[in-house]
């Protein structure tokens, strides 16, 4: 018999500028965008025999009693569990998401998010943001290797944040709305892969890589500044600086550096790879009668999906196109 029905969600998120030196103790800026959410909707069942996890979207379902730890969506399941020092309830808990999976936009983090919460309004209490971003990271450990945490923070507060690995994350208001042209390039990127190959390459030559990522925070603070006083033509052009020192680190590919190409001969005032790199996203700053003619000209230079978004004080809101 159906008893009671909890859902919840999360925004997915972009990061600004710092991704990849973020791991390594530099900071970071990212954003929410929460036209991209993933949603987790628990039905409690009396005489249900277990919790079952369904991820919908894969097709996905198993017993929360024999899901092994490795499982994600079970392990956010568990820790969450422990956190509200409940017992599992029986029933379903299915999980939805639009955001594109593997593509930089933080989908795993939002779907544990998004599971913490509708547990936590079955437990009829709410978890702190800095305690469900704790719980999150240690699911995205799992499968991500050494996370530097940017994701479970900007997903758990939903609020553009500061982020410096060890340090409690800083939100910060957006005083001026800027406009960002969001090219995924459909491409599933795992982000433990990148990782991993820029930790290798950090070994090979920790002096070049310990330099690169100087560079980047050099490049992230002068942002933040220029963010804040709305000077887009110079945030624009600490993008396109980004850019280049992610691609020396060996994360662009031949289609982002065609997208950023794309963006720069369309007018855009910088653009760069976000997150990961190899496959996800580049993002494009524009001026928004720009916005269009940027967003076609990715089109053409081969992105499969494109969003137009402004980012403002609270979040990035936007339509998909
Ligand atoms: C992934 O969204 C961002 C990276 O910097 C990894 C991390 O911070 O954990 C590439």
């Amino acid at each position: 018999m159906l008893h009671a029905l909890y859902t919840a969600s999360a925004p997915g998120k972009i990061i600004l500028m710092g991704e990849h030196a973020v791991v390594y103790g530099r900071p970071a800026m990212a954003v929410p965008v929460h036209q991209v959410q993933a949603t987790a909707t628990l039905t409690v069942q009396d005489g249900a025999s277990d919790l079952w996890i369904a991820a919908t979207d894969l097709g996905q379902r198993t017993a929360l009693s024999s899901a092994p730890p490795v499982n994600p969506l079970a392990q956010a399941v568990r820790l969450t569990l422990t956190f509200l020092q409940r017992a599992a309830p029986a029933g379903e808990l299915s999980v939805h998401s639009t955001i594109p999976l593997a593509g930089g936009m933080g989908s795993g983090a939002a779907v544990s998010t998004a599971i913490g919460r509708a547990l936590a309004a079955w437990a009829g209490q709410t978890i702190p943001a800095a305690d469900l971003s704790a719980l999150v990271y240690e699911v995205e450990r799992l499968h991500h290797g050494t996370p530097s945490g940017i994701d479970n923070t900007v997903i758990a507060y939903g609020q553009p944040v500061w982020f410096v690995k060890g340090q409690p994350p800083q939100p910060f208001a957006i005083p001026h709305t800027f406009w960002l042209v969001i090219a995924s390039t459909g491409i599933a990127s795992p982000t433990r892969e990148t990782v991993g190959d820029v930790r290798q390459s950090w070994l090979a030559d920790p002096l070049r890589f310990e330099g690169l990522f100087d560079d980047i925070a050099g490049l992230v603070n002068a942002g933040r500044a220029a963010m804040l006083a709305g000077d887009w033509p110079r945030l624009g052009a600490l993008f396109f600086q980004n850019q280049r020192l992610l691609a020396e680190m060996g994360v662009s590919a031949p289609i982002l550096d065609r997208l950023v190409d794309a963006a720069r001969l369309a007018g855009a005032f910088g653009a760069k790879l976000s997150g990961g790199g190899r496959g996800g996203n580049v993002i494009a700053l524009v001026e928004p009668s720009a916005a269009e003619t940027v967003a076609d000209a990715l089109r053409r230079a081969g992105a499969a999906a494109i969003f137009i978004t402004p980012v403002s004080a609270g979040a990035a809101r936007a339509a998909l196109l």
